[in-house]
């Protein structure tokens, strides 16, 4: 079993708030893909969007900031009302810096979460283990939604599952990109708390029913 959290990038934004109001009696948190076309070559939506969307609904809002220097605008996300934010590892330039950033985060008394693309080894997200609330596994290469499963991946999980009983830490292990009813087993097996669906969820014409086939709690 494990947390799905509906990822809002593959939710029909026409009809936004009733997407909002559907997925929010199925889970109880909604991951919200941030997007810069810079760190990312591509652009989805911002804090104004949140915020707006925060009011409708009492779930946590897991914030993935996908954007370079995110220490400059995560204030503006928790004032949007983000009750978690991950950053990307890569958008540090030493750990001294990466731990002013989380220490910064900690400061607007959010959970922090930390994160890498695929191309990245695990081992840089290791200094910063014992300070976040939230580990994220990229199982795509970040910018879209919709892509395959990296099974490549898929040991980066079991590597997190380890460091965290080897060092009796209690952070969330979560993973983002390409989670469906096929994939969804092997990031459990590997020791996966939380699961990110996009497609999987919003594309599906049973949300609830979606959630439950790939392992979900609710
Ligand atoms: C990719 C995003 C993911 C993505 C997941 O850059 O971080 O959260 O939207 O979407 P699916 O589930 O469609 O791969
Ligand atoms: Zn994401």
């Amino acid at each position: 079993m494990a947390r799905i959290a509906p990822s809002l990038l593959a939710a029909d934004f026409t009809h936004l708030h009733d997407e909002v109001r559907k997925i929010s009696a199925s889970t109880d948190i909604l991951h919200l893909d941030v997007m810069d076309g810079h760190f990312v070559p591509n652009i989805s939506f911002g804090p104004a969007i949140i915020k707006q969307l925060r009011p409708h609904t009492s779930v946590y809002f897991d914030v993935h900031l996908m954007i370079s220097n995110p220490e400059r605008y995560a204030p503006i996300f928790v004032d949007a009302g983000a009750q978690g934010i991950t950053v990307h590892v890569e958008t540090f330039s030493s750990v001294e810096h990466g731990m002013k950033v989380i220490q910064a985060l900690k400061d607007l008394h959010v959970d922090v979460g930390i994160t890498l693309k695929p191309g990245t080894p695990i081992a840089t997200l290791y200094p910063y283990l014992s300070s976040v609330q939230r580990a994220l596994v990229m199982t795509v290469e970040p910018g879209f939604g919709g892509q395959s499963f990296m099974m490549s991946q898929v040991s980066k999980i079991r590597d997190l599952f380890a460091f965290r009983e080897q060092h009796h830490l209690h952070f969330d292990i979560e993973v983002d990109g390409g989670v469906t009813r096929e994939t969804a087993p092997l990031c459990i097996e590997a020791g996966a708390d939380t699961l990110v669906a996009g497609t999987s969820v919003f594309k599906s014409k049973d949300y609830q029913l979606a959630i439950q086939e790939m392992g979900g709690l609710r």
